[in-house]
């Protein structure tokens, strides 16, 4: 049995070293160490042999096979360099494409905006989603039991303060950075704060519950509603690449004095009339007005010395209007069918 496991070794070994590619190499494992191969049968059997000579040739076998296994294995690696060394590699072909995303449109909207008002000397200002009712409403003059709270009914945290009222809230619109940026900057100032706002409010192609706003804010000596206006006409010059008539018409908001609502002629029908302006030739963009004398108050600036004016307006109905979309559910519908488009 020795002699044969001997022979049947220096047969391998030297078949092993002729192997002339991988495929050779992978046969001749088969025929040799595969279920049925010819070591395989051998070794099995060493089982059958008596007591005394099982464990001497047991071990040689053990060793054999160890033996050509290594050795299979270095003449594998030794015929791969070789493959890899001859292998023909043509530099010139177009690589594999990385799939890449790219900016959501309202991030787009959102940077454009960015980039307009910094050119106009309007610093950009952040603020707190999760508000304090004091900024969200108290300081922007509407006190608790104002009727104006309901219409920016939102979530309130489950947090009371030591009268046991409820004292932080989803913040409601961006406006709860005006009296953040006067108490931080004083006056003059200039500055735009975007960000994600949130309503208690059912959806439909024009309203969402969760959405983003711009908020503006100017304040300086003499700052008149003749500012705001040149201001907003840049802002949709510049966004929508092409001029667009506005106008105002009163608006109610407690933290302006006088309040508008600017509408801005519908750029989808050309004012002619379609669904989204329905029909009346104008789409209502945004809020804005004079800042209320207690608001200047609340932010600890001096309301003889200095006017301002502030807006505030939905960012999703700006993309909407830019790139002609009828539903706003759309933006954070997270369909790829619709975002790949931009
Ligand atoms: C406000 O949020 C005021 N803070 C705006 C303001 C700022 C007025 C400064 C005066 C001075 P209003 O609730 O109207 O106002 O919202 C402002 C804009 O946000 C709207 O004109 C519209 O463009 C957008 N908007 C309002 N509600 C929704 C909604 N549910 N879904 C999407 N966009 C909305």
């Amino acid at each position: 049995m020795k002699n044969k496991l001997q022979n049947l070794k220096q047969e391998i070994l030297e078949r092993l070293e002729k192997a002339a590619d991988i495929l050779q190499l992978q046969e001749l494992e088969e025929k040799y160490l595969g279920r049925k191969g010819e070591l395989t049968l051998l070794l099995k059997e060493v089982g059958n042999l008596p007591a005394a000579e099982r464990k001497e040739t047991g071990k040689l076998a053990n060793e054999i096979r160890t033996e050509i296994k290594q050795k299979l294995i270095e003449i594998k690696k030794k015929l791969d360099k070789n493959i890899h060394n001859d292998e023909f590699f043509d530099a010139t072909l177009p690589g594999t494409k990385i799939a890449s995303g790219h900016l959501h449109p309202l991030t787009q909207v959102q940077r454009d905006l960015e980039k307009i008002f910094s050119s106009m000397g309007f610093m950009i200002l952040d603020g707190p989603e999760l508000e304090s009712d004091y900024y969200n409403f108290e300081a922007l003059n509407i006190p608790k039991s104002h009727p104006a709270r309901d219409m920016q009914d939102t979530f309130y945290i489950n947090h009371k303060n030591k009268q046991g009222e409820y004292d932080m809230v989803m913040r409601t619109h961006t406006s709860n950075v005006q009296v953040r940026a006067m108490e931080k900057y004083g006056a003059p100032l200039r500055g735009v704060a975007l960000g994600k706002i949130y309503r208690n409010e059912a959806t439909d192609q024009r309203h969402e519950h969760t959405f983003y706003q711009i908020e503006g804010l100017m304040v300086d000596k003499d700052i008149s509603i003749a500012h705001l206006m040149a201001v907003l006409r840049e802002m949709f010059k510049r966004l929508f690449d092409q001029s667009a008539n506005i106008r105002l018409r009163p608006g109610f908001f407690s933290f302006v004095e006088p309040g508008v609502e600017v509408e801005m002629s519908c750029l989808l029908c050309k004012g002619k009339g379609c669904p989204v302006c329905k029909r009346t030739g104008w789409v209502e963009m945004l809020g804005a007005g004079l800042v209320h004398p207690n608001v200047l108050r609340a932010g600890g600036i001096d309301s003889k010395i200095y006017s301002g004016f502030a807006f505030g307006t939905g960012i999703e109905r700006l993309a909407m209007m830019k790139y002609g979309i009828d539903d706003i559910r759309l933006f954070h519908s997270g369909d790829l069918y619709f975002l790949k488009q931009f």
